[in-house]
């Protein structure tokens, strides 16, 4: 049988690139946007005219009419924060019924996030600096298979007993922390939860493959950042699911084959939230002034995010782990003002040129190779061909660095804010 590929759409660096707002600009050619990972860890940024909304686990197509909306089985997913989101769009004038949910996704239950910020607490000075929104502890639970699935909310009879054995099996880390749930409490609030979660629960597996094979067009958006991924990110710095295009076939049941496009979305220049390596980040007036142009602090928590020059290095890194066939650059108009802007090209440790997997390396030097900045306002300029000068020779470079094509480069926060080439 012949089915249409699905395209993803997913982010090259830390997080926070401004992948919501490139999915939202290209979900109107699609007729369903699915998340394949993460949680309500992920926060992403729609402008469409006037109006601003965060995301936290809902695909980022919901406010283009036309796709209907996938949360697929590698995602974990708070009952509360997802009843809270579709209440939110749905006094927007979304119709929310478009919006379906895997029945192989995990719950993230209270307890989770607390487990979380007690987890974090307990490591002290080597905090990750997660999100606290209980994903470490719900995707441990999957594996450990101590898990409860959207599809094991819909067999009522067994749901008390598996909260309860899910409970009773970290009763030694609540012990711990003085902290335990009252599990008759976790019973009625997730009950209470059901009649807004279940109609939107479906079998996943089928959901997807049969808008494949109907030929519909399928657009998958990635969550977090590529550097953040459980197994290919700065380990142990990292999210505790698989962020890049491998992730999206395990996170919906489909083979490579199933794959289309991979677009990378990478910022013009470089943030990260949270602990970690982070070779290129600025510690001097330069870093505070693309924090406070970029409005760089986090979607999800409000901390601010650490700023530094594009690391050619680690989004080299990025194209190869995932296959990338283009990539699209958000935010250059912040660069805008920038006398001087940068690309880091190149690690050295101990007199050698070394890769990313050095990115922790104490020691490590970077190589940057400098450009001159351009001072016009470039947010209306809709055509790459169209930047000043200064503007196009570093989109040229970062190309270059990316050895991808770049399908657009997006000079504000507002959908049509897009230049293309
Ligand atoms: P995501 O997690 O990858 O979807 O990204 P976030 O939404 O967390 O962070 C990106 C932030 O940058 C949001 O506040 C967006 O509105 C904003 N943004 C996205 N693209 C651009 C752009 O090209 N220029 C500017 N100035 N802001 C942008
Ligand atoms: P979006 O989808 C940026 C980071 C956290 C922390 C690490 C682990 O908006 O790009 P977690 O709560 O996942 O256990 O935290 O990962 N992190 C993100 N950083 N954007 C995100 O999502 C992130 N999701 C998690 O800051 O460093
Ligand atoms: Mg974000």
């Amino acid at each position: 049988m012949t089915s249409n590929r699905a395209d993803i759409v997913l982010g090259i660096q830390w997080g926070d690139e401004g992948k919501g707002r490139v999915v939202d600009a290209f979900a109107k050619d699609y007729d369903l946007v699915a998340r394949f990972g993460g949680g309500d860890n992920a926060g992403h940024t729609l402008v469409v005219g006037d109006r601003k909304i965060a995301l936290r686990i809902v695909p980022s197509g919901v406010l283009q009419e036309r796709p209907q909306l996938f949360i697929g089985g590698g995602c974990v997913v708070s009952l509360d924060g997802l009843v809270e989101e579709l209440d939110m769009l749905a006094s927007i004038g979304v119709d929310v019924s478009r919006i379906k949910i895997s029945d192989r996704a995990h719950v993230v239950f209270p307890y989770h996030a607390a487990l979380d910020r007690a987890s974090e607490k307990a490591r002290g000075d080597a905090a990750i600096g997660t999100t606290g929104r209980g994903i470490g502890p719900t995707y441990t639970d999957k594996v450990a298979r101590i898990g409860i699935s959207f599809g094991e909310l819909r067999k009522k009879e067994a749901l008390a007993d598996k909260i309860r054995y899910n409970i009773m099996s970290r009763s030694s880390q609540f012990a711990v922390m003085d902290a335990a749930p009252r599990e008759e409490d976790v019973i009625a609030q997730t009950l209470e939860a059901l009649p807004r979660v279940l109609p939107h629960v479906v079998d996943g597996v089928s959901y997807f493959h049969e808008m494949l094979e109907s030929d519909r067009r399928v657009l998958i958006e990635g969550a977090q950042g590529t550097l953040l991924d459980v197994g290919y990110g700065t380990y142990p710095y990292v999210t505790s699911s698989s962020t890049i295009a491998g992730g999206a076939c395990t996170g919906l049941g489909i083979g490579p084959t199933a794959i289309g496009r991979v677009v990378g979305v990478a910022k013009a220049y470089c943030t990260r939230v949270g602990a970690g390596p982070f070779p290129s980040e600025l510690f001097d007036s330069t870093g505070d002034a693309l924090r406070s142009r970029g409005g760089e602090f986090g979607t999800v928590t409000g901390r601010p995010r650490r700023c530094g020059w594009f690391d050619a290095v680690a989004t080299k890194y990025a194209v190869r782990v995932n296959g990338l066939t283009s990539a699209v650059i958000t935010k250059l108009d912040v660069l805008s003002g920038c006398e001087k802007v940068a690309i880091v090209t190149g690690y050295r440790s101990g007199g050698k040129s070394v890769g990313f997997e050095s990115a922790g390396d104490p020691n490590l030097e970077l190589e940057l190779a400098w450009y001159d900045g351009w001072s016009e306002d470039i947010s209306a300029i809709r055509k790459i061909a169209d930047l000043p000068k200064n503007a196009r020779a570093y989109v040229d470079a970062l190309q270059h660095a990316l050895g991808v094509p770049i399908d657009g480069v997006s000079l504000g926060p507002e959908r049509s804010a897009m230049a293309i080439p």
